[in-house]
């Protein structure tokens, strides 16, 4: 939040996704949890779902608090097609979905010369994976009625690579996966009524890097442009953005949401 301990993401006209459906992966924390509370602010329903169980229910009960939309939660792993599965279930106990965001990921910052086969794999199945599949089934619903938003979210690192102080070449690899994701259903569904873009954050101060010092976070977010590291309110807004009118001509983009860390 900022100094007035308002989110990022109340900026937006009330009742903006009344009556909708919006399915938010990853949305036991961060950026997840605050897209759904965004989700839930502005009228939507909201099926939230991580395999967190406990930081779930927390999000559930505060989209409960903020929003009058039927709200649930649903644990599941999208690294395993079952859990893909339960969590269209739910979504097809709503009737029809309208937006999806998808945060669920794995971060890991190992050396590339000490990566193994199933820490890549593993990377590859909740990241790429996780984010596909969640794709197919979004779309196989929103193309029988021509209309629905997907953001799938990136990373600054999918653009720059890995190797850093927090992300590694697993992660980098697998996060431009998701991007090229985007830009095939992209491709393959121009014209349909879909709107699917990327949104691709910088370093921000999130669960995500529950093992990094603060010491180690003042200097990365000095080192931006920006001078600081990100919210995960101010992530949680650029996918609402995206998921809005306001954004009805971004298509197939990866919206750089990074205080700078990549302009060019
Ligand atoms: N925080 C950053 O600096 C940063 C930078 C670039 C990109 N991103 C991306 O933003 C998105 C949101 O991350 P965040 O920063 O809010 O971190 P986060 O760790 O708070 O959120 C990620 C969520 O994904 C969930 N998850 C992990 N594996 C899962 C699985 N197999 N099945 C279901 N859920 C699973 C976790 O439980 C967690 O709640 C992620 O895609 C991340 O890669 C974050």
């Amino acid at each position: 939040m900022n100094d007035t301990n308002t989110p990022a993401w109340a900026a937006f006209a009330p009742e903006m996704f009344s009556g909708r459906t919006a399915l938010v992966t990853g949305a036991a924390g961060g950026m997840g949890e605050q897209t759904a509370l965004a989700f839930a602010s502005y009228g939507a329903h909201v099926v939230a779902t991580d395999r967190d169980t406990d930081g779930l229910q927390e999000t559930l009960r505060r989209c409960r608090e903020a929003g009058g939309g039927r709200h649930t939660a649903v644990t599941a792993d999208l690294a395993a097609p079952e859990g893909i599965a339960e969590v269209f279930a739910a979504v097809d106990r709503y009737g029809d979905l309208d937006h999806v965001v998808t945060c669920a990921a794995l971060i890991t910052a190992e050396s590339a010369l000490d990566i193994d086969r199933a820490h890549w794999q593993k990377l590859f199945d909740v990241n790429v994976a996780g984010t596909f599949f969640v794709l197919q089934e979004a779309y196989r619903r929103m193309l029988t009625r021509g209309s629905g938003t997907v953001v799938a979210v990136g990373s600054d690192a999918g653009k720059r690579g890995g190797g850093g102080l927090i992300a590694d070449a697993a992660y980098a690899a697998s996060k431009a996966s998701v991007l090229s994701v985007v830009k095939s259903f992209a491709r393959e569904f121009a014209g349909t009524g879909v709107r699917v873009n990327a949104l691709t954050p910088g370093p921000s101060d999130t669960p995500l890097h529950t093992g990094v010092s603060q010491d180690l976070k003042e200097k990365i977010g000095a080192g931006l442009p920006i001078g600081r590291m990100g919210r995960a309110d101010e992530l949680a807004a650029a996918a609402l953005f995206l998921s809005g009118p306001g954004a009805a001509f971004v298509y197939g983009a990866s919206f750089n949401v990074d205080g700078g860390s990549m302009f060019e």
